[in-house]
């Protein structure tokens, strides 16, 4: 009588891949989450979830050389598009590689877009920043993503990257737009495991108003129109209603969900307390986000979905 399925090709598994490092190195606001050198290690932690049917994985680079214009997340060896390159040379067709766009990893200050100032102020410079969006897309693209997510939400990234795209003869590459991001919290522990807090500001100029719904409509219809093929909304857990209301209001496309660092680490902490079973706590929440209506649902908690979701077979 179950009303709602979650079957192990909705989820993607988000990895991140460091520079500099030999061994994978645990998370600590992250438990059992760990950031990857690029070589063997990665590769049979791919494998692994492989194994249990996971298709869909998301990259996040975490380069040693910073700047102001990000320019360590357009290399052609760079650490994300090396990253892409090995994976779908070990793994081909059997895995969707998706590609985290955005300069905050790889920007000294931290920005989703390149910063400028004006007298002792300082602002992001949107237009400016396409153009360093749309060539960290097409690195990616020519690195052998399927999927570029450009997660910056500067207005026109969705229509800039598609021309670059289109322009380069990567029409076939898909755009999943995190089309309606949050400024959140929930966001902190990420920015701990991608070294990634703004240095000044904060992201609140870019990204929505946690009381506003209305609006994340219109963010996901511009990026429809500027050629988005898949759209997120995030967070997930927090945000379930804006996840039914997408859905319903564009069903036509498909939808992802980011159940996010913060949401992960609140249930591992609550779970090493003792006060919540893991495995019910995980499995409810990624219920719940599926039952609003996301098709894909990117969360750190993959690998034991997956692991959960077989036994049940
Ligand atoms: C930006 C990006 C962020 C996350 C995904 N892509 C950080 C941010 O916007 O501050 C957060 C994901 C998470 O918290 O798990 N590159």
């Amino acid at each position: 009588m179950a009303e709602t399925q979650l079957r192990v090709t909705n989820l993607v598994l988000p990895i991140f891949v460091k520079e500099g490092i030999s061994e994978p190195e645990e998370i600590s606001s992250m438990p059992e989450v760990f950031r990857y050198p690029i070589g063997d290690k990665l590769i049979k932690f791919v494998e692994s979830n492989v194994e249990l049917g996971i298709r869909n994985v998301i990259l996040f680079g975490i380069p040693s050389f910073k700047d102001n214009i990000a320019s360590s997340a357009y290399q052609s060896d760079g650490v994300a598009q090396r990253a892409i390159r090995l994976l779908k040379e070990v793994f081909g067709e059997k895995l969707v590689v998706m590609a985290d766009e955005c300069t905050d990893e790889y920007a000294s200050h931290g920005h989703c877009g390149i910063v400028k100032t004006s007298g002792s102020s300082y602002y992001v410079d949107n237009d400016e920043s396409l153009k360093v969006h749309a060539r960290i897309a097409l690195s990616q693209a020519e690195a052998g993503a399927d999927v570029v997510a450009p997660s910056s939400m500067m207005d026109g990234v969705v229509g800039a990257i598609r021309e670059e795209l289109d322009k380069n003869g990567y029409k076939d590459t898909l755009i999943m737009s995190y089309s309606v991001k949050y400024a959140s919290v929930f966001y902190s522990p990420f920015r701990e495991a991608a070294s990634s807090a703004p240095a000044f500001g904060d992201r609140r100029g870019y990204q929505m108003d946690p009381r506003n719904s209305s609006e994340a409509i219109k963010e996901a219809r511009m990026d429809i129109q500027e050629g988005a093929d898949i759209l997120m909304v995030k967070p997930a857990h927090t945000y379930l209603d804006v996840i039914r209301l997408i859905k319903t209001t564009f069903p036509e496309y498909p939808l992802a969900a980011y159940h996010v660092s913060g949401e992960y680490s609140m249930i591992k902490a609550a779970v090493q307390r003792g006060w919540l079973n893991e495995r019910m706590a995980v499995m409810e929440i990624t219920y719940a986000i599926r039952r609003a209506g996301a098709n894909l649902i990117l969360t750190y908690f993959a690998p034991k979905i997956a692991e959960w979701l077989r036994e049940e077979d």
